[in-house]
């Protein structure tokens, strides 16, 4: 039976993953960097000691890697923080691999924003378009990249890599656009806030998936893909920040105001992202099961109730 190591299990996209574990043939070992329950086990990508510690006890035959600083607005103020966690994290993690289980195969979870300023004709775009990161988040992420590519190519382990776009769902953070957005209009309808929605830049397109039909792509390239090889996940369809706000603010009733706000802009936004994930699909046959209509109003509902 396969034994899989999931780190930064108490994250959004990592309880998703354990969730989704949970329901599928695997021995699991579910690993954070704080640990909150007797379930988990404490992984510091950061504290090589506790990887060689965690790893050489446990032995796992596969590693879905979900530490690191998921926040693109944040990687602007926290340049430092985002690398050494991002790229010097996974680091540690692919040098204790080498050394202790180097048959063990390890997917590495990185971003589209790898690609940041792409040309309107290279959309849907493949795996093998040009990097232009856009952001210190874009380029630490580009740099774990290379960095298991070299480990694959150099020590021949079963390291690959994914470019996933943005993925949405109940637990995300605030700081992340739909959370943002849906929390300010359930404030709004509950009288905690006037009726105005402070927004950043609404013209950027992204390509949306729910984070449900994310981590059955990371299972599924878990045990399909090929040691070195970059997959995009994504779902091929391109929104407009706006669009996003205008699904939600129609599941209102409430009268709202539209307002720009320069703290949240950015010192620069990729302006497009949409990929090609015709390499996910021939290798794994995923497909998307969520529809981003509902999980927006998932996610509203949440903030309503909450
Ligand atoms: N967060 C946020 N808040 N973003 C806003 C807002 C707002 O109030 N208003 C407009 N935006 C715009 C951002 O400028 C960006 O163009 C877009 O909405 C999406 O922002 P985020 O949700 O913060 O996501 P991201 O695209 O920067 O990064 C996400 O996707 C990446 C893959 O493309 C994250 O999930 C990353 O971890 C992921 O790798």
């Amino acid at each position: 039976m396969a034994k899989v190591l999931v780190t930064g299990s108490s994250g959004f996209v990592g309880s998703y993953m354990v969730e989704h574990f949970k329901n599928t043939d695997v021995e699991l070992i579910v690993t954070s960097r704080t640990v909150t329950n007797q379930n988990t086990v404490r992984l510091d990508l950061n504290d090589k000691e506790s990887v060689i510690e965690v790893l050489r006890e446990n032995k796992p035959t596969h590693i879905v890697n979900l530490a690191g600083q998921s926040s693109v607005g944040l990687s602007w103020k926290h340049k430092q923080t985002t690398f050494e966690v991002n790229m010097l994290g996974i680091m540690n993690l692919l040098d204790v691999v080498l050394e202790y289980i180097p048959d063990c195969r390890i997917l590495s979870v990185g971003s589209s924003e790898e690609y940041g300023l792409v040309n309107l004709g290279d959309c849907p775009i493949p795996e093998t378009n040009v990097l232009n990161p856009l952001s210190p988040y874009g380029l630490s992420k580009l740099s774990a990249g290379y960095l298991c590519m070299q480990y694959a190519r150099s020590y021949g382990i079963n390291v690959f890599h994914t470019r996933t776009f943005n993925h949405i769902g109940v637990g995300q953070n605030l700081g992340f656009v739909t959370q943002d957005f849906a929390k300010q209009i359930a404030d709004i309808e509950k009288g905690d806030q006037e009726p105005i929605i402070n927004v950043g830049n609404l013209e950027a397109i992204r390509d949306f998936t729910d984070v449900r039909d994310i981590v059955e792509a990371y299972e599924l390239l878990l045990f399909n893909a090929e040691g070195g090889e970059i997959y995009n996940v994504c779902s091929g369809k391109g929104l407009r920040i706006i669009e996003i706000l205008n699904i939600l603010i129609s599941k209102s009733k409430a009268d709202i105001n539209i307002v720009q706000s320069t703290d949240k802009m950015r010192p620069a936004d990729v302006p497009i992202l949409i990929g090609d994930n015709s390499k996910l699909i021939s290798t794994t046959n995923w497909n998307v099961k969520h529809t981003i209509e509902n999980s927006l109003e998932e996610i509203l509902n949440y903030y309503r109730e909450k």
